[in-house]
């Protein structure tokens, strides 16, 4: 894996010649925060220029990069922040309903003036927001981050990766109009499997072209077999890759941060390699043999 030393002075290469914007998507508590973040700090030591977006109203994503309880309270999410809004749309939060909004708003300042630093040099972005009943799809912080998302241009060796909420909910909001992947988190249990299939069917009528497929918390080849035969008793549907990532008990050790997780454990092992699997990314091979076990 790339050493955080190395990590400016390393190219990395992308499948396509502009930044990459991944969404994870899936049912409760499969692994979404801590692949996003697994994600987030492997590209950024491999020299990417990542930003990590929490749109999960349950805003663990902070704690799960390692960010330390001083810096968690300083974070003003993007939809708590009203005059910042106002600014962006016309209206505050609450007015949506009558109010004309500015459904386009200007928000390239969004990532200097709310994304907070969490460790490797990756910056937090934090939405926040609870949709209120009835506020719909137009109220001024949905309009706001929508438009936050859609706007982003990023450049090569750029990244938005977006950790959602639980399930399908966040489709509604459209929240990853734009994007150019989705990873669908499953673990071996039908349940899971079966929100998994309905989050990618959602992606792609969103537009999103490449999905794939991460099978997470597999204990062994019997946990993919499990989680791939439901897939195929449900739907027929391809996705761009299928990935196992390995039950890492480490990680458990490490609860609620991926931060003490070593470099060559087996989960971050085999999130290295999915890096370079779909992002190109030039790793200097140490993370060959991980997951031999369950890929
Ligand atoms: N590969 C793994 N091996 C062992 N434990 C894991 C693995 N992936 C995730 N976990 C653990 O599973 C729990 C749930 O993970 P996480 O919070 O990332 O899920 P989530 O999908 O984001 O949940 P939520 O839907 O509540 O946001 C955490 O305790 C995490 O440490
Ligand atoms: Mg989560």
């Amino acid at each position: 894996m790339c050493s955080t030393g190395e990590r400016r002075e390393r190219e990395v290469g992308w499948a396509t010649g502009e930044g990459a914007r991944v969404v994870v998507v899936g049912k409760g508590g499969v692994g979404k925060s801590t692949l996003t973040a697994m994600l987030a700090r492997t590209m950024a030591r491999c020299g990417a220029t990542v930003v990590a977006v929490d749109a999960d109203e349950q805003r663990n994503l902070a704690a799960t990069l390692g960010l330390d309880s001083s810096a968690m309270s300083a974070i003003v999410p993007l939809a708590g922040d009203a005059d910042y809004i106002e600014e962006k749309t016309g209206a505050r939060p609450g007015e949506g309903s009558g109010a004309m909004l500015r459904l386009n708003p200007d928000t390239g300042d969004v990532v200097d003036r709310h994304a907070v630093a969490a460790p490797d040099g990756v910056r937090l972005l934090v939405m926040g927001g609870v949709p209120r009943a009835g506020g719909g799809c137009l109220c001024p912080e949905n309009a706001l981050l929508a438009a936050t998302l859609a706007n982003m241009r990023l450049r090569r060796g750029e990244m938005v990766i977006m950790d959602t909420h639980a399930g399908v909910e966040h489709f509604g909001r459209a929240l990853a109009r734009g994007f150019d992947r989705a990873l669908v988190v499953v673990e071996p249990t039908f349940n899971s499997v079966q929100v998994g299939l309905e989050t990618a069917r959602l992606a792609r009528e969103l537009g999103i072209v490449a999905i794939d497929l991460i099978v997470n918390r597999c204990r062994d080849q019997q946990d993919l077999a499990r989680a791939l035969a439901y897939v195929q008793g449900m739907d027929d549907s391809k996705f761009g890759s299928i990935t196992a990532l390995p039950f890492d008990q480490a990680l458990l050790e490490c609860e609620p941060s991926i931060s003490g997780l070593k470099d060559d454990s087996p989960l971050a092992l085999a999130v290295t390699r999915l890096c370079r699997q779909l992002f190109e990314v030039q790793l200097d091979g140490s993370e060959q043999g991980a997951l031999a076990g369950v890929r």
